[in-house]
């Protein structure tokens, strides 16, 4: 009987002490399994005379009955604690702010979207993109451009030249996207209908210069294209890139060595108010150089002048880029401060079409 109680006991402290359920799973095998302390007990009943059985008996019945329901009642708490522990260490913070995703956070620099735009635009009237390099020969940059060795137009370009090679000749920064006119008609026949974007270098720094800048340049060649030809394509050009009805160009003689004629061309605009309006107004703004090409420029392209013919144009990116979006000093473009960008740039997604209003 002693026995008994103290199996009890025993048994009964260390359900209590069973830190888990797999300890409880083997304090169930070592009392109630096939050789279980409890199980041995009720092996004597058999070899017992038939009163002790009947004393003794329930008492084991009873005994395996008791440890049973501890185990069932232990088991229940252990499941409850493992829960309890499992959903603290699993809790979410539902009121952590999520973390932004990059297609929300980035944007497009609004150059990189101009130059969308633009080609959007350009592309719609039939151009192909022209690239090429940033770092040019003398001779892609003025020479096959029809600028005389010596004369002071290569000086007003305020290039930023290379150490010179060994034979002499110096590689530069190209100060204008006009080289690219020149490798386009080497590459290709006419009919030629080029833009050509792209980075641009001068020694110059103010709110409205950058050493680098953006340009585009514009090339037709064909056998009947002409200023009235060209005077179209800017005006086309003009009132989708800046989403008005119409606008009033002006064109001024001006000198470019690769063009002749030559004009600078100007847009009616309306200064007065708080942000620049296209289309009317009374004020000019110069926003281009144009012209005919030089028959020089052709024949050193080698195309027949006698036979094709055409105009090309040039236009700052940023200076445009700058009237459309209201921004005022150039220099913040290149400043990669994320305050500016986040302020004047585009959402990714949001590409430009015709369709769906250049400006996205
Ligand atoms: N390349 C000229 C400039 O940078 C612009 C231009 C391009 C003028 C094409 C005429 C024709 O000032």
């Amino acid at each position: 009987m002693s026995d008994l109680t103290s199996l009890e006991t025993d048994l009964l402290a260390q359900i209590e002490a069973a830190s888990d359920e797999t300890a409880l799973e083997a304090i169930r095998i070592a009392a109630l399994g096939k050789k279980g302390s409890i199980s041995e007990q009720l092996k004597l009943l058999g070899s017992m005379s038939p009163e002790d059985r009947k004393t003794i008996g329930p008492i084991i019945n009873g005994l395996k009955d008791k440890i049973g329901d501890a185990l069932t009642a232990r088991r229940e708490v252990l499941k409850d604690a493992a829960l309890t522990a499992r959903l603290a260490r699993e809790t979410v913070d539902i009121t952590l702010p999520l973390r932004p995703n990059p297609t929300s956070e980035g944007r497009i620099h609004p150059i990189a979207q101009v130059i969308d735009e633009l080609t959007a635009i350009f592309a719609d009237m039939g151009f192909g993109v022209a690239e090429g390099p940033d770092v040019e020969t003398d001779y892609y940059n003025f020479t096959a451009l029809n600028f005389p060795i010596g004369h002071p137009a290569r000086e007003m370009h305020d290039t930023f030249f290379f150490n010179p090679k060994e034979d002499g000749s110096r590689l530069l920064l190209r100060t204008h996207t006009s080289p690219v006119q020149v490798r386009t008609m080497q590459a290709q026949k006419p009919p030629i209908r080029v833009i050509c974007p792209g980075r641009t270098y001068r020694c110059d720094s103010d709110q409205t210069h950058t050493p680098m800048f953006h340009q585009v340049e514009g090339l037709v060649i064909d056998k009947t294209s002409t200023i009235g030809t060209l005077k179209w394509v800017l005006e086309e050009f003009l009132k989708a890139f800046f989403e008005v009805p119409s606008v009033e160009m002006r064109f001024r003689p001006s000198f470019f060595p690769f063009t002749e004629p030559s004009y600078e061309c100007d847009i009616r605009c309306d200064r007065s108010g708080p942000e620049i309006k296209f289309g009317e107004g009374n004020d000019w703004l110069e926003i281009l150089g144009c012209g005919m090409v030089h028959p020089n420029v052709l024949r050193m392209s080698g195309i027949d002048p006698a036979e094709y013919q055409g105009f090309a144009f040039g236009m700052g990116i940023d200076r445009i880029a700058m009237l459309k979006y209201g921004m005022n000093d150039l220099r913040a473009f290149f400043d990669a401060d994320v305050r500016w960008i986040k302020q004047y740039g585009f959402r990714p997604l949001e590409v430009p079409t015709l369709f769906g209003g250049v400006s996205g």
